[in-house]
């Protein structure tokens, strides 16, 4: 289990899906079924398309849900001329505390880099928002063997040059890659070995108290039927649930995983 320092933290990554109505809807029928014993053992961040971000902002509000607010993707710089992005301080300002930075599909469909992903973490922190930090290896790269070197880069890369007071503050989202989307998730021993792997790194590089604070969530066809045993790992603190997110039945049988224990 995850020490009582860190609240776990289950996110929904709904990515280019529901519109604005739609995900109203969502939020609403997901907060029928989760309950207020539920937010106080689990952080649960929402993290719709920008278009919907202002709608469930205010739905959260006047209805004083605790749902936590949460984004997919920003800009690293904070205004200029940028053709369709945004910026940290607009996300800020409509209340979203979580902002994820550097999922797979940004990196592999959108070209982002490891100097783009640490910038953001940079820029995002300064907003005064938690990035989510997503690392992960490929289906190539876990069959050479090196699924630990890419990970362990990617972390070293996203927290170089950061204190151990903000490193303490992040959430690193392990996902490997051949398991987004494809109903395949790494076993709990594997998924463990590799968010273990990076608390070890953090522990080096930023001390004990930072590695002891920072989240680590596991992501990659996260289920019901499967978060008890992922959530039961000593350094697994939550998930990154991308498919099954996006219906509220199976997402709040996500959050209640404590009820279904492994
Ligand atoms: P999935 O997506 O749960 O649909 O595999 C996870 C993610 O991309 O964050």
């Amino acid at each position: 289990m995850s020490s009582d320092a860190r609240k776990p933290l289950i996110s929904g990554n709904w990515k280019m899906h529901l519109n604005h109505f739609e995900a109203i809807q969502l939020v609403q029928k997901l907060n029928y079924l989760v309950t207020k014993e539920d937010f106080d053992a689990v952080d649960v961040s929402l993290h719709p398309p920008f278009t919907d971000i202002r709608s469930v902002q205010t739905l959260i509000e006047a209805d004083e849900l605790r749902f936590l607010l949460g984004a997919q993707h920003c800009h690293f710089e904070e205004k200029g001329a940028f053709t369709g992005e945004v910026a940290p301080s607009m996300l800020a300002k409509l209340s979203v505390k979580y902002v994820i930075v550097g999922h797979s599909e940004r990196r592999e469909i959108f070209g982002e880099t490891d100097e783009m992903v640490a910038n953001k973490t940079t820029s995002i922190l300064k907003a005064a928002m938690t990035p989510i930090v997503c690392v992960g290896e490929t289906l190539e790269e876990r069959e050479a063997g090196s699924t630990e070197s890419k990970v362990i880069g990617q972390v070293r890369s996203a927290l170089a040059k950061r204190a151990p007071d903000t490193v303490s503050k992040l959430v690193i989202a392990y996902e490997p890659i051949w398991a987004i989307g494809t109903g395949r998730t790494a076993t709990a021993a594997d998924a463990q070995a590799v968010c273990g792997a990076i608390r070890g790194e953090v522990r080096a590089s930023h001390g004990n108290e930072a590695a002891r604070a920072l989240r680590i969530q596991y992501g990659g066809s996260v289920k019901a039927g499967n978060i008890a045993e992922l959530m039961a790992q000593p350094d697994i603190d939550g998930a990154l649930v991308g498919g099954a997110s996006l219906d509220p039945d199976e997402f709040a049988r996500i959050v209640k995983y404590r009820l279904h224990a492994a």
